[in-house]
């Protein structure tokens, strides 16, 4: 396994260069904003976070797989994974790479993650997409579809972490104190700092909701 992700890691920057023209005409074509359909791969330190969090039993749906780096170590770890990946040049070399390596339990899509369905019995996300734009549209597709956990770096000021999918959300306006975070990808603090410490709010119809960071 160690040795197909050196094997990609390798490939993927040979060919990084070529590949800006690919993922800017991908990124018009499927109206995703400039840098969402861009390729940046995370630090090791951030995949293996990642994995601690991953357990045998679980489903994992990784949206914006890029070279399948992850999803290999995924593969490695839980019982199946579903990798899609909307770069069709990224997905052929890393199958053509990983060739006979392909474990069993991990399935490649290459399509546009938002105009899928999530497969059935999926209980963990991962979505490694700085400031994704479709934030809201993914949360609430997985939730509908009983998906327990995200894992993602997507909300703003927030480092990699793992939202609780089943967990109530707060009404905004009942937060009196404390920081709040939102499945629109916003953070923020409210009140004095009394509470700077503690863990977020998950709430719900914060004040950016109505700005663009929705999907
Ligand atoms: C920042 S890269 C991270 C890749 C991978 N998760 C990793 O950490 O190595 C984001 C990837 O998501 C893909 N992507 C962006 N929007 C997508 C969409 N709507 N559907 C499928 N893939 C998408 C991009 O092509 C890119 O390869």
């Amino acid at each position: 396994m160690e040795e197909a992700v050196e094997r990609l890691v390798a490939r993927t920057e040979e060919n990084r260069a070529a590949s800006w023209k690919v993922q800017a005409q991908l990124g018009a074509r499927h109206n995703l904003c400039d840098w969402e359909a861009v390729f940046s791969p995370y630090d090791d330190p951030t995949y293996a976070w990642v994995l601690e969090h991953v357990h045998d039993q679980d489903t994992v749906l990784e949206i914006g797989a890029g070279d399948l780096r992850l999803a290999l170590q995924l593969a490695g770890r839980a019982k199946a994974v579903y990798a899609v990946e909307i770069n069709p040049q990224l997905v052929a070399t890393a199958l053509e790479t990983i060739g006979s390596a392909l474990p069993h339990n991990l399935y490649v899509t290459c399509a546009n993650a938002l105009d899928l369905a999530i497969p059935v019995g999926v209980t963990v996300a991962v979505l490694l997409m700085r400031h994704c734009q479709h934030l809201a549209h993914y949360f609430d597709l997985l939730q509908k579809a009983g998906c327990q956990r995200l894992i993602t770096n997507t909300r703003w000021k927030s480092g990699v972490e793992v939202i609780d999918l089943r967990k109530e959300r707060l009404p905004f306006e009942e937060v009196e104190e404390g920081w709040y975070a939102c499945r629109c990808g916003a953070v923020g603090y409210v009140g004095e700092g009394a509470l700077c410490e503690a863990p977020p709010f998950e709430v719900l119809n914060c004040p950016h909701c109505d700005c663009s960071l929705l999907s």
